[in-house]
């Protein structure tokens, strides 16, 4: 598909965590693909610490409406559109724009979010500490900020803190649609698969053998690509082997292999998968075989939904969408 090394996204990591003296991994799973949430809620969903007059009403704040203002735009720190996602989401941006056609946006704001009723609202800050999120430049056309790290929340408010004209908004919150858990405790066998932790985040092998099994991936192409990289690995079918689970019968299970081979010093597998399993969760079983040197630190896969971390501007909504959802 001519996407070179350099444009991999890493998506799937594992992280190694050592706790009384038994290796584990962190599963926090990995984000593959976000759907917009608020043009989806009910308008009950929706509330705001006041309104202007009828037109801004906080159902006029989803992307389709005329945008949702307070009665108090002059102190926009005192106002807030707020939305109650009904349960908890892993939410990856959000996304703003301004009054239609009229000149009156948000031009930077702040969020804050907790994940129930009886929690305090916590700030979303980036790497920074900074609190404060870069708005709209003009009317129509769309911001995405990339948060630094998802959140996870139920409840999510908007705080306009400077604007043009007037602090007029429409927003819509990314959340995570499909996920990846890289890897579980239960999928490995500390025993015989992982002796010891080489540097933070290698997995070293045991007996010349790393064998890790990822569970419920789902990707809506028909071609993955991975690349791996640590110590002393041979990217070779025989010493790394990538496959994807066919069929299982009994305790018997079936792989379909995927080439393996060398790309700017990394390993790299292309998976094909069948038309059947695009879409649907699949597993995949990664086996090394190595020696006394070999690790394993990274596992990378081709997918990067939002972009770049902080502010980019959206030209084209639909084909964002499209490239959000779908990995
Ligand atoms: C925080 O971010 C906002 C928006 O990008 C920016 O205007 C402001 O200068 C930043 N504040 C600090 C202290 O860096
Ligand atoms: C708000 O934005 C205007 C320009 O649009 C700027 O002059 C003003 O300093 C900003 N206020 C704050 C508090 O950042």
């Amino acid at each position: 598909m001519g996407r070179t090394n350099a444009t991999m996204k890493r998506i799937l990591l594992f992280y190694l965590s050592l706790t009384h003296e038994i290796i584990g991994i962190d599963a926090s799973c990995q984000c593959i693909g976000y759907e917009p949430l608020i043009i989806n809620v009910r308008s009950s969903q929706l509330s705001a610490s006041s309104v202007r007059n009828d037109n801004y009403f906080p159902e006029q704040s989803k992307r389709t409406g005329n945008g949702w203002c307070s009665d108090t735009p002059d102190n926009p720190l005192q106002s807030y559109i707020e939305v109650d996602l009904m349960e908890i989401k892993n939410i990856g941006g959000i996304i703003t724009w301004g009054k239609p056609r009229q000149d009156q946006f948000v031009t930077s704001f702040s969020i804050k979010y907790r994940a129930d009723e009886v929690n305090t609202w916590t700030d979303y800050a980036d790497a920074d500490g900074n609190t404060t999120l870069p708005g709209n430049y003009n009317q129509d056309i769309p911001v995405l900020n990339n948060f630094q790290e998802n959140i996870l929340a139920q409840y999510v408010r908007l705080v306009p803190s400077n604007f043009t004209k007037s602090p007029t908004v429409r927003w819509e919150l990314l959340g995570c649609a499909e996920y990846i858990h890289p890897c579980s405790p239960q999928d490995i066998d500390p025993e015989s698969s992982v002796q010891g932790i080489t540097s933070e985040n290698c997995i070293r092998a045991r007996n010349n053998l790393i064998r890790l099994h990822y569970t419920g991936l789902t990707t809506h192409l028909n071609v993955i690509k991975f690349a791996l990289s640590g110590h002393s690995l041979i990217c070779k079918n025989y010493f790394t082997t990538f496959g994807i689970e066919m069929k299982s019968v009994a305790c018997k299970v079936e792989y379909k292999m995927c080439e393996v081979t060398e790309v700017d010093g990394k390993c790299q597998a292309l998976c094909n998968l069948e038309q059947s399993q695009v879409g649907q969760p699949f597993n995949i079983l990664l086996m090394i075989i190595g020696d006394d040197s070999t690790d394993l630190c990274m596992v990378e896969a081709d997918l990067s939904p939002l972009g770049p971390r902080g502010r980019s501007v959206i030209h084209d909504w639909d084909a964002f969408i499209q490239k959000i959802g779908s990995v």
